[in-house]
């Protein structure tokens, strides 16, 4: 029997005004997996996962999760389908405390429980436990990246799109958040990763899509597509691959 997809994107087309960024995309993650999705600079990677968690319109195609057809649903109602996105740039907020931005990840939540929720949640990276109080705004590239993520994780995901975690880290920290995503798959999360780094996002990955203008050009198994000759030219770099 074939499994079924927790997500399921089918055909996934976008535009911005007149510009057309999707061209029907369509992938599939199943429950379990590290999917990444690779790609360079504005080839959609970005567009697909705020197309799928609703921060924009698709003007046709679908998207599945857990079995309901969430496609164009306001972006609070997905999230308590649970499913989550950490955004590109972490997208925190640099003057209220480290806590408080966790507390905002927990909107879908009464308040309650969101409060609980970020007790424990902030106990997941010690740093950001040490530093709870401190202002978000005051912590490293790393650090921030970790708030992202525990902030994506306050509404009880079964899922999260986690958009370039690497983004202008030291690759030390690169490590980190590899091992990070590692961890959480460990403990049963199911994950869609958009890295431009391909060769960390290979290294973590089970499959992997490559999109390119738009256009998914290839998928298999990260194993297959780190051989691929035109990946490593392009995204690898020769033997840049074993980096990480
Ligand atoms: N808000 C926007 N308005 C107009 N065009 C946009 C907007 N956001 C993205 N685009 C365009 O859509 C295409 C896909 O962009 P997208 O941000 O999805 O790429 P990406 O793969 O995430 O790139 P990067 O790796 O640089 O983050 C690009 O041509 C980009 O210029
Ligand atoms: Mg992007």
């Amino acid at each position: 029997m074939t499994p079924t997809p927790l997500l399921s994107v089918r055909d996934l087309l976008v535009r911005y005004g007149q510009v057309e960024a999707l061209h029907g995309v369509s992938l599939n993650v199943y429950p379990g997996e590290i999917v990444a999705l690779i790609g360079s600079n504005g080839a959609g990677k970005s567009t697909t996962l705020r197309a799928i968690s609703g921060m924009i319109t698709a003007a046709s195609g679908s998207v599945t999760f857990a079995g309901q057809d969430i496609t164009n649903l306001r972006s609070d109602q997905i999230v308590r389908q649970r499913l989550a996105h950490v955004p590109e740039g972490r997208q925190i907020f640099g003057d209220q405390s480290v806590f408080d931005n966790l507390l905002l990840g927990g909107i879908s939540l009464e308040r309650r429980a969101a409060r609980t929720q970020a007790d424990q949640e902030i106990r997941r990276f010690p740093v950001l436990f040490e530093r709870r109080r401190q202002r978000a705004g005051t912590l490293s590239g790393g650090e921030q990246q970790m708030l992202a993520i525990s902030r994506g994780l306050m509404s009880r995901p079964r899922m999260l799109l986690m958009d370039e975690p690497s983004m202008g880290l030291a690759p030390l920290l690169v490590r980190q958040v590899a091992q990070t995503i590692l961890d959480l798959n460990a403990q049963g999360m199911t994950l869609l990763l958009v890295e431009q780094l391909a060769s960390m996002a290979l290294a973590v990955a089970d499959r992997a899509y490559v999109i390119q203008n738009g256009v998914v050009r290839l998928e298999g198994s990260s194993a297959a597509v780190s051989r691929n000759p035109e990946v490593v030219r392009l995204y690898l770099g020769g033997a840049a691959g074993a980096s990480v």
